[in-house]
């Protein structure tokens, strides 16, 4: 059954075509990953999705719901963690979990009930009194999600979820998403611009470069239709994603930049 659709999805920011003329359709169940690298348009598709952002042209539909047509509809069936930090150090995770309960309007009836769910489902239970800015950033990103399932959608869109995490902190993370995959009937639709964590995580695959998508389908897929089906990942991408990426450098390079800036802005 497909849970996301888009037609044609294009986004233009002045004379830039940030997202430009997309079809991806993702089926209920999946991990989907949108990778690319740096400006490749990951985040403002997902923020398109999200409904933070309207398309320039062309349609999203998300359970049947058009993202424009429908907003509404299309919130209350999507959790978002923002690439950007969205928890705040000064309080408590269960404190932060408090106000998201809040906003989302959860009965007070079964909010405790919810929060100790997901502090628990998230392992965080024993960290949940204390302050948000002594977690580790693994911890961190654990509480985002569990801010962003507390009204129980049916879609998890997650930007980067382990940019600037260290290997042992990122594969909490890994763990945490394929516990909701499997236990939770989630759909979750990520982006990354890690190799590792494409092929660790995700059971689909959408290549993008320069806002257009240039690959998709299972990794198996996307090998075999790049020629080779025992290629690595690393290849696949750069057959996609053409030369241009390597000209004056490498992909790495790239990432470990942004890595530190985004880290640097995170954590603050
Ligand atoms: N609000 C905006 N106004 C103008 N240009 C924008 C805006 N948002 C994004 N862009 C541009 O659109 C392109 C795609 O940006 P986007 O943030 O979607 O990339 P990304 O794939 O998420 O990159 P990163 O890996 O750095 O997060 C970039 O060239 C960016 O500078
Ligand atoms: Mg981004």
């Amino acid at each position: 059954m497909i849970i996301l659709q888009t037609e044609q999805l294009t986004k233009q920011f002045g004379k830039l075509i940030a997202v430009n003329h997309v079809d991806i359709s993702v089926q209920r169940g999946e991990i989907f990953g949108l990778l690319g690298p740096n400006g490749a348009g990951k985040t403002t598709m997902l923020k398109m999705f999200t409904t933070l952002l309207s398309p320039s042209f062309g349609t999203v539909k998300i359970s049947g719901f058009d993202i424009v047509k429908q907003p509404n509809k299309v919130r209350q069936i999507i959790g978002y963690v923002p690439q950007m930090l969205s928890a705040d150090g000064t309080l408590t995770g269960y404190e932060n979990l408090l106000i998201f309960a809040k906003i989302y309007d959860l009965p007070a009836k079964t909010r405790e009930k919810r929060i100790w769910e997901l502090l628990e489902l998230m392992n965080l239970k024993d960290s949940a009194n204390f302050l948000v800015r002594t977690y580790s950033g693994g911890m961190i990103r654990r509480l985002e999600i569990a801010q962003s399932l507390l009204h129980q959608p049916h879609i998890l869109f997650l930007d980067e979820p382990t940019v600037g995490l260290d290997p042992i902190a990122r594969q909490t993370v890994w763990d945490r998403i394929i516990h909701l995959s499997k236990e939770y009937d989630l759909t979750i639709i990520l982006t990354t611009h890690y190799m590792e964590e494409a092929e660790n995580l995700c059971t689909h695959l959408a290549i993008m470069h320069l806002g257009k998508v240039v690959a998709q389908g299972t990794q198996k897929e996307l090998k075999k239709s790049a020629g080779d089906p025992d290629m690595s990942m690393d290849k696949v991408f750069s057959h996609y994603a053409g030369a241009e990426i390597e000209i004056g450098g490498n992909i790495h390079g790239l990432r470990e930049i942004s890595e530190t800036r985004q880290t640097a802005r995170r954590l603050g």
